[in-house]
């Protein structure tokens, strides 16, 4: 075997964590060459728009537009692919690692989509897939679950993981703005993308979730599709004063459990307690809690997005691959083998609190309290809220809520469609999870 004496780099994109890479590639040579006693350097990079302005001076020759400037370079050991779509980085990926090259990747569509099917590939061709960056940004839980928790068996994952819809959030509880408005302010100041429809719909909370799922019980890959997501669009201003008012905070929560029957895992606004641990995770910052055995409680949290932090993450992949190509070895990836048995959600029971508008009007009460029955859901409290009563067209309407004990969802869910139909009901405001 002969000694490598450098090792080379192909970076796929300079966006806003691309452009941080090269930043730290840049400025940080000494720290660079200090941690992996080897010569690196980032000899190509692919873009889209060669007349786009970047933020950092890249020396001449080193831009590309052609993929394969970098994935049928002979001299380019690991690919940094770091581009953002789902087929195109899928393709490149795959074809980096089909050539021999490690990937190391912050794309967690990719990886909680086709992370099977990428490892496969890496194992054929005797090489590593590296994903720090897609979960968490700077936080450094992957390799917390490969490498550092392996002991403890983990049962129950809890996070903010979506930095964007937490953002906003916050926004909405501390200065009572609407959505919209959080929304628009989260764009304007760059926190959240053109197209939004991942984030606030949670299906990025759910690629993450798959991911840290899947690392955590090592019982198989978990398939995002079949993770239950509920985004932040139903959730108005007057939630956080009623959520308030209760003792209550509101955050969107993705959370899988280890349970005999399989592994419950979902996103969805979810209503904590005051003291949870989660509940000072505020602005764009990302939380997880994990519960195992013997480690109980413990909690990770820091930036969760952000093109600096995320690069941190990415250059401890790089750091890592090197260690591993100089020494001919190859890190731990059994971690997606088999699939794993994801429970139908509607079988999931948690305690559900619903906000609705109603005609006023005699024996509401008694008719939910008889629907929920009806459909085996058992009520803690039904409350009028404080303040909501008003006329609209000469009708009196009000505000209630229900505050449903742990019951099956596919119960719930059948009751608030039967409540939704009845002619008293005007509409169901919003609905959370209530978590404790
Ligand atoms: N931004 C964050 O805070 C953050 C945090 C955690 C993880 N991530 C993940 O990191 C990855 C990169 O995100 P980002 O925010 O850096 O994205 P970005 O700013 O949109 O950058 C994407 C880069 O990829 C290039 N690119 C895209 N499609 C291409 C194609 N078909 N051919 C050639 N080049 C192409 C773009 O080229 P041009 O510059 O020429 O357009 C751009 O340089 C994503 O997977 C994201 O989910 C991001």
């Amino acid at each position: 075997m002969t000694e490598l004496d450098k090792i080379n780099i192909g970076l796929l994109g300079a966006g806003v964590v691309g452009g941080s890479v090269l930043d730290y590639y840049y400025h940080s040579r000494d720290r660079i060459a200090q941690i992996t006693g080897i010569p690196i350097e980032i000899s190509h990079v692919l873009i889209k728009d060669s007349q786009k302005a970047r933020n950092v001076s890249i020396p001449d020759g080193v831009l590309t537009t052609t993929l394969d400037d970098i994935t049928l370079n002979p001299n380019i050991n690991v690919v940094v692919s770091l581009l953002g779509n789902e087929d195109f980085e899928r393709y490149a990926v795959s074809r980096s690692l089909s050539q021999g090259k490690f990937v190391v990747t912050a794309n967690k569509m990719i990886i909680s989509k086709y992370g099977p099917e990428l490892f496969d590939i890496a194992k054929e061709h005797g090489v590593s897939l590296m994903f720090e960056a897609a979960v968490g940004g700077g936080i450094q839980i992957i390799d917390n679950l490969i490498n550092r928790y392996t002991p403890n068996r983990i049962q129950s994952v809890l996070g903010i993981l979506n930095g964007t819809t937490n953002f906003i959030l916050t926004k909405m509880a501390k200065e009572r703005m609407a959505f919209e408005d959080a929304l628009a302010f989260a764009q304007e100041a760059g926190l959240a993308e053109p197209d939004t429809t991942n984030d606030i719909e949670g299906y990025n909370a759910a690629y993450k979730l798959a991911i840290l799922a899947s690392l955590a019980f090592r019982k198989g890959w978990v398939d995002p599709s079949q993770i239950h997501c509920e985004g932040i669009t139903q959730i108005h201003s007057r939630d956080f004063k009623n959520a308030e008012d209760m003792g209550y905070v509101i955050k969107l929560i993705a959370t899988a459990n280890d349970t005999q029957r399989g592994i419950e895992a979902w996103v969805a606004p979810v209503l904590l307690p005051h003291n949870h641990l989660l509940t000072n995770i505020d602005g764009q910052l990302n939380g997880i809690l994990l519960r195992g055995d013997p480690i109980g409680d413990t909690q990770l949290a820091g930036a969760g997005a952000g093109g600096e932090t995320t690069a941190a993450s990415v250059w401890s992949d790089i750091f890592k691959a090197t260690h591993h190509l100089r020494r001919n070895t190859l890190p731990e990836d059994n971690f997606f083998q088999g699939q794993a048995n994801v429970v139908s959600f509607d079988e999931c029971a948690h305690s559900n609190y619903v906000r609705l508008t109603i005609r006023d009007g005699l024996r509401i009460v008694q008719d939910i309290g008889r629907i929920c029955s009806d459909n085996l859901v058992s009520i803690n409290q039904i409350l009028q809220l404080k303040d909501r009563k008003w006329v609209e067209d000469g009708i009196d309407l009000a505000e209630m809520a229900i505050d449903m004990d742990p019951s099956g969802e596919g119960n719930i869910t059948q009751a608030i469609a039967d409540i939704a139909r009845a002619p008293y009901c005007v509409e169901i405001g919003s609905r959370f999870r209530v978590l404790s």
